[in-house]
């Protein structure tokens, strides 16, 4: 008896989301079939969205596939912009890149693999069509493409064409008829769907994902804003955590891991951990599941304790404070290059280099760049470059680098850092005195690390342009196994590849960032490093978002040229590998590094 009310309740509460979760879609970010990324809201200035729902093989869609085609070509010159979204997270990207050589299959296809889109969207059934108004991110229109599609391809004529009716409505502010029939599709499985929410445990299935792909930045003096320390506070901000997986902002630094080799420790979470965060704020973020008593229990969160060493690869062998940075409370701090002056009394091989941040609720990336004692006659900023190889780098997330397999880098005596550093404003007027220390080894190692760049430093990018390509590369002249690479652009930076070209004429794609997000400037690097036979050209290619669906961008309405400042461009992918061989003997013995020739000298398009 005493437990009824509360039974009514949650019956009416779990009703009303449903069709309040049906209608109201939150901002979503997807990738396609090629590995592009789209985020809805980059979509805000587009009349409506249409979604057609796929699956491989299935009659249906390929029959509305069709006929869709004649709608596109209608409205798509209006402003509608249309997707397909693949909700059957088992179709393997292969397979559904076989099925879109369908004819009228010209249109990116969305792959939900956690089939949380569609949850969201309400959808059961495939070969079904929906529009979404970006302005509102509500689900205007669910059902079948026209009568044909009602009717499961019986119909003699086309009949009514709902689709074209509901465009139509929209695009003249018009309401919209409210009885379209649903299409004739396949029924949707959703394996998901069984994790729902009161089945969720937080301590035993939320809490393990949290400590493994959150708290690690969100804890007390970490570097993310706020604390993951305890379920209220999780609770509290379940509606942004929500939000930042649904768009894939969180974790950071998520590649393509199809399309990219495997790499060390890369972000991003599996399908059932985001079903079960999701399902588990969707029901409300509860501190105990169903028949869980936690009443009394710990928190597991609140007990988790950190142990954060100033250096966390340990005592380095020589530590450079910085040269002090005072930092505005706010506005935006151009790209600062100090000098860090080394003072080495002798030649050093360098094992590992670790930057750690004065204050990291200000800086905001590092990137360390060697200027050889060579360097200093024909120091090259008179084109705005600094000259050296980059080193190494620091920035929020990036684990230091550490340099493997007995390999190592030569500082030579009389080199000096130049460091380019970018501050972001914090709301309060700082000091930043950020160290740097530089981890050596006793005896010169086995095998020497070059640092190149593959990158173009002349380019226009036109005002208001929503994607302007860009491309280098850079020619490894002999025979070399590759180990990291770090994309860097600024503010209109949109995504960046890596491939490798190979001499015998295949290429293959090392690493693709489909959605790069200029607060953080990851470096990837390789589980098992790449061999690149002399001849062989790393090529990356990427693209900047210079209008202003670009949130980021400073100022839409100017062209953007390369340049050193935060407010022109930068388009390097920097690359960490090693020459078969080059070994201390041979680098020293020769005398000039064989890495400068790779330095910043781009490929000069
Ligand atoms: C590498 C460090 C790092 C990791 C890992 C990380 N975060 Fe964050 N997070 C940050 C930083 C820094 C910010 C603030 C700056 C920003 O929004 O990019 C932030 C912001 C957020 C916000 C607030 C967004 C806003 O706009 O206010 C949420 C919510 C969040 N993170 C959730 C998560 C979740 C959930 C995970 C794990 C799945 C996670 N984060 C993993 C560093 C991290």
């Amino acid at each position: 008896m005493k437990s009824l009310p509360l039974l009514f309740l949650s019956l009416a509460l779990s009703f009303a989301s449903g069709v309040g979760a049906a209608n109201r879609v939150g901002d979503f970010t997807l990738l396609d079939h090629q590995g592009r990324s789209h985020q809805m809201s980059w979509y805000g200035d587009h009349k409506a969205i249409v979604l057609l729902i796929q699956a491989n093989g299935d009659q249906a869609v390929r029959d509305t596939a069709l006929r869709l085609k004649n709608v596109r070509d209608e409205f798509e010159p209006q402003g509608v912009v249309f997707f397909m979204l693949n909700p059957l997270g088992e179709d393997d990207r292969a397979a559904i890149a076989q099925e879109a050589q369908q004819p009228g299959y010209d249109l990116p296809i969305l792959l939900d693999e956690a089939q949380l889109v569609a949850e969201s969207l309400g959808v059961s059934r495939t070969a079904q069509t929906l529009v979404i108004d970006p302005a509102t991110m509500t689900v205007v229109f669910r059902g079948a493409l026209d009568e044909v599609a009602a009717q499961g391809g019986s119909a003699a004529a086309p009949g009514k064409n709902y689709l074209t009716d509901a465009l139509t409505a929209l695009l003249a502010g018009e309401s919209l008829a409210a009885d379209v029939p649903a299409a004739v599709g396949a029924l949707i499985d959703f394996p998901g769907r069984s994790l729902d929410g009161s089945s969720i445990s937080y301590a035993q299935d939320i809490v393990p994902i949290l400590k493994d792909n959150c708290v690690t930045c969100h804890h007390d003096g970490a570097i993310a804003p706020w604390s993951m320390s305890s379920h209220a506070m999780i609770k509290g901000w379940s509606p942004m955590m929500r939000e930042v997986l649904m768009t894939r902002r969180m974790p950071p630094g998520q590649i393509d891991l199809h399309l990219s080799k495997p790499m060390e420790g890369v972000a991003g979470l599996s399908v059932r951990e985001q079903q079960l965060l999701i399902h588990w704020i969707n029901a409300g973020s509860p501190r105990n599941k169903e028949g869980e008593d936690g009443a009394g229990a710990e928190d597991p969160l609140a007990a988790l304790t950190f142990d954060d060493p100033k250096f966390t690869l340990g005592e380095p062998d020589l530590i450079y404070k910085v040269p002090a940075q005072g930092i505005p409370a706010t506005g935006v701090v151009d790209y600062r290059y100090v000098p860090v002056e080394l003072n080495l009394d002798r030649d050093v091989w360098v094992r590992a280099m670790e930057f750690v941040p004065g204050d990291r609720a200000v800086l905001h990336h590092i990137i360390a760049y060697l200027s050889s004692p060579a360097d200093k006659t024909a120091n090259g900023r008179d084109n705005g470059s600094p000259q050296g190889e980059s080193v190494s780098g620091f920035a929020p997330g990036r684990q230091p680098d550490t340099f493997r397999d007995n390999s190592g880098r030569l500082i030579r005596k009389g080199s000096n850092l130049l460091l380019q550093m970018h501050y972001t404003t914090s709301g309060r007027e700082t000091v930043d005195e950020t160290e740097v220390g530089i981890y050596l080894y006793d005896q010169p190692p086995t095998y020497v690390m070059s640092g190149g760049v593959a990158g173009q430093r002349r380019f226009l990018i036109p005002a208001n342009v929503k994607e302007h390509q860009l491309e280098g590369e850079q020619l490894i002249e002999r025979d070399a196994y590759l180990y990291s690479m770090t994309p860097h652009m600024h503010f209109r930076g949109k995504y960046m590849s890596y491939t490798a070209a190979y001499p015998d004429g295949t290429s293959e794609v090392l690493l693709s960032v489909p959605r790069y997000d200029f607060n953080w400037q990851f470096s990837y690097e390789l589980k098992e490093p790449v061999f690149l036979p002399a001849g062989t050209r790393l090529i990356v290619k990427g693209a900047m978002d210079n209008s202003d669906r670009n949130p980021r961008n400073p100022d839409p309405s100017r062209p953007v040229h390369f340049g050193l400042q935060t407010k022109h461009e930068m388009f390097f992918g920097f690359t960490t590998f090693r020459y078969v061989g080059d070994t201390p003997q041979s680098l020293t013995g020769g005398g000039a590094l064989h890495a400068k020739a790779v330095g910043l000298g781009l490929s000069s398009q």
